[in-house]
C-alpha cells in the first residue's frame, strides 16, 4: 500500500504573529512547512519548535524581490516536489497621513503588501498541486480604506483584486481566497493610535480585539476540503467591524 504524501505549505512573513499561529496549526495537521521571512530573528527558533527539517524549513525571503521568490520555489521543488498551500502573510502596517507619505514609503508599502504576494504566487505556480489552495492575508483596510493608512489600504485592496483574478486564472487546479482581519492583538497594532484603537474596539460588534489563532483557524479551513467549493472569496474575520 502506498504511503500517503504529506501536504506541504509555504507561509511568508512566518515570523509574524498571525503567520506563526498559522504555521503552528498547520504543523498540528502534519503539513510540511516552508516558513519564510525577511527577519532571521525568530525564524530558527520557530522552525526548531516545529520539529525542524525535513518537515519544517526556515528560509530568508524578502518578498519584494522576485529572485527571492524564485529561490524559494527552487528550494520547494527540491525538498517537497510540489506545493499544496500558499499563505501570503508578510506585511507592513504604517501610520502615514497623506502629507507625510514620501515616495519611498509608498513604494515600500506597495512592494511588501502587494508585489510580494504576486511574486510569491507567480514563482510557486508551477509547483502547485491538484486541489491546492492559496490564502492571501488581506485586511479590512483593503475592503473599506483606512484613515491615515493609505498605502497599506491601497495595497491590501490590490491583494483582494489579485485574489479574484487569480481565482479565475488558476481554477480548477488551485483555489485562491483571501481573508480580511480587522484588529488583531499583535505588535502590528502598536503603531495604531490608542484613541483610534479604542474607538475601533467600541464599534466592533464582538467588542474586543481578535487573536492570531482566530485568523489561523479560518486560513486552515480555506486550506482544507471543507472549503472545496470556495474560490475568489474574501472572508471577513474582524468581529463584525466590517458591517458596523
Ligand atoms: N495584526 C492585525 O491586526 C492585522 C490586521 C489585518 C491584516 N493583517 C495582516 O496579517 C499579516 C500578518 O500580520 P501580523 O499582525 O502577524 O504582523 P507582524 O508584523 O507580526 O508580521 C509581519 C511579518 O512580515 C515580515 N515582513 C515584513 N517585510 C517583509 C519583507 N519585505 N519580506 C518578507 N517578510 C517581511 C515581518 O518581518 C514580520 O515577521 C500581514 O499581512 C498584515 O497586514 C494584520
Amino acid at each position: 500500500m502506498s504511503k500517503q504524501r504529506h501536504k506541504t505549505a509555504v507561509i511568508t512573513g512566518a515570523a509574524g504573529e498571525i503567520p506563526t499561529a498559522i504555521a503552528k496549526l498547520f504543523h498540528k495537521r502534519n503539513i510540511r512547512l516552508m516558513l519564510t521571512d525577511i527577519s532571521n530573528d525568530v525564524l530558527p527558533t520557530l522552525v526548531n519548535s516545529l520539529g525542524g527539517e525535513p518537515n519544517c524549513y526556515g528560509v530568508r525571503q524578502d518578498v519584494t524581490k522576485m529572485e527571492d521568490a524564485e529561490r524559494i520555489a527552487a528550494t520547494c521543488k527540491d525538498v517537497f516536489g510540489q506545493v499544496d498551500y500558499i499563505v501570503t502573510g508578510a506585511g507592513l502596517y504604517q501610520h502615514l497621513p497623506l502629507e507625510e507619505i514620501a515616495e519611498a514609503d509608498w513604494r515600500t508599502s506597495l512592494a511588501i503588501n502587494l508585489d510580494g504576494v504576486f511574486f510569491t504566487i507567480q514563482a510557486l505556480r508551477p509547483l502547485l498541486s491538484e486541489d491546492s489552495s492559496i490564502v492571501n492575508i488581506a485586511s479590512l483596510a483593503g475592503q473599506r480604506g483606512s484613515l491615515n493608512h493609505t498605502p497599506y489600504a491601497t495595497a491590501k485592496g490590490g491583494v483582494l483584486t489579485l485574489t479574484r483574478s487569480l481565482a479565475q486564472e488558476l481554477a480548477p487546479r488551485t483555489r485562491v481566497n483571501a481573508i480580511s482581519p480587522g484588529l488583531i492583538d499583535t505588535r502590528m497594532m502598536e503603531s495604531l493610535d490608542a484613541a483610534k484603537r479604542q474607538a475601533m474596539i467600541g464599534t466592533t460588534p464582538l467588542q474586543r480585539l481578535g487573536r492570531p489563532d482566530e485568523i489561523a483557524s479560518v486560513v486552515s479551513f480555506l486550506c482544507s476540503d471543507a472549503a472545496s467549493f470556495m474560490t475568489g472569496e474574501s472572508l471577513q474575520v474582524n468581529g463584525g467591524l466590517y458591517v458596523n
